[in-house]
């Protein structure tokens, strides 16, 4: 059994950060970011502003978007590293927030800056099984709770934000989530990890080195086993981390630049929301068109990677 993408809604925190900002307060420069990165600015949740609120307002933008409304929804999976409590989900608690009444199953994924290919893939199998007929996926962070205020290296990298996206099932097989790939080595951890008191630790090239590997290592397995090439794909929305990193798998899998899109520079590096936000700006700019086909490579701590072929 396939299925079709039916609503998309994103949110991002009214306060923005620049990097004119950033220079205020730590030694750094625009000039540096924008180079090395590509980031201009990115949204800071305020204090008081949840995972949890974040993802509500996107659910519900999505819900209005496929015009129906939580209980027409039959699993709520929810890619986040950032909740701030351990428990419940972050699932669940959307779905109180927005008054469901069915008890559908809703859980949260943890694939770091991958979370939302995670839960794509798990979504693909719930409809490759026949077992749920809606589908709702949420990505959702406040990366600015673990930024280290006094760390150049990765305070400037980081955003905040929330995206969902509403499958429904479909008898067409080649639309919607078409295929998905995840992978992880959890050698890599040392790499990029959150600390007990939440703070980034990440060496910064190391990283670097993996991820553009890793997301074109992804991307050629997901267009080789749809038999497609760079032809046949209108969008790659690759993880948004670093703008480098975008241009270097472009050119490893030989994707014009016109057909990549990006977010980094507005939205920094969101993690697990990056690529649902990343699509839904992509509608909302009218750039994204239904019915073309996005490959989706991700990147993350863990090490985790993988890769999704959407028509959308
Ligand atoms: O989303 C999950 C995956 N995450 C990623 O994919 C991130 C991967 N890594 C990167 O994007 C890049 O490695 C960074 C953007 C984090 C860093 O860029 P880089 O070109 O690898 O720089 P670097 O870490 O090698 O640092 C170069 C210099 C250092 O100074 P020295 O030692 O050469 O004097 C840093 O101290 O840049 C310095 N530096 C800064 N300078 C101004 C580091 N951060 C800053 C800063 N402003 N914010």
């Amino acid at each position: 059994m396939g299925n079709k993408l039916v609503g998309y809604g994103a949110y991002l925190p009214s306060r923005i950060m620049t990097n004119a900002d950033f220079e205020r307060i730590m030694d750094t420069t625009d000039d540096w970011i924008v180079t090395r990165t590509g980031i201009r600015e990115r949204h800071i949740a305020r204090d008081d502003e949840t995972v949890v609120d974040m993802a509500t307002i996107a659910a519900q933008r999505a819900l209005e978007n496929a015009n129906i409304t939580i209980d027409d929804i039959d699993m709520v999976i929810v890619a986040t590293t950032t909740p701030e409590l351990d428990f419940p989900s972050v699932g669940v608690q959307v779905l109180g927030r927005l008054g469901a009444t069915k008890s559908q199953p809703a859980f949260d994924v943890r694939g770091a800056c991958t979370g939302y290919i995670y839960a794509l893939h798990t979504a693909r199998a719930f409809f490759t099984a026949g077992i749920h007929k809606r589908i709702m996926i949420i990505g959702a962070e406040k990366m600015s709770r673990f930024i280290d205020w006094t760390d150049r290296s990765t305070a400037v990298l980081f955003g905040d934000g929330a995206g969902a996206l509403i499958f429904e099932h479909s008898t067409s097989s080649y639309s919607g989530i078409i295929d998905t790939v995840v992978m992880a080595d959890g050698d890599g951890y040392e790499m990029l990890h959150g600390t007990e008191n939440h703070k980034i630790i990440m060496n910064g090239p190391e990283t670097y080195k993996r991820a553009v590997m890793s997301m074109p290592h992804a991307a050629r397995y997901i267009m080789e086993h749809a038999g497609i090439t760079a032809d046949n794909v209108d969008w790659i929305i690759p993880h948004q981390a670093n703008l480098r990193i975008i241009e270097s798998c472009a050119a490893r899998l030989d994707f014009p630049l016109d057909k990549i899109l990006v977010t980094v520079d507005k939205h920094a590096n969101t993690s697990g929301a990056s690529g649902v936000l990343a699509l839904a700006y992509g509608f909302e700019s009218g750039m994204i068109r239904h019915g073309q086909l996005i490959l989706y490579p991700a990147f993350g701590s863990g090490l985790t990677w993988g890769a999704a072929l959407i028509r959308v």
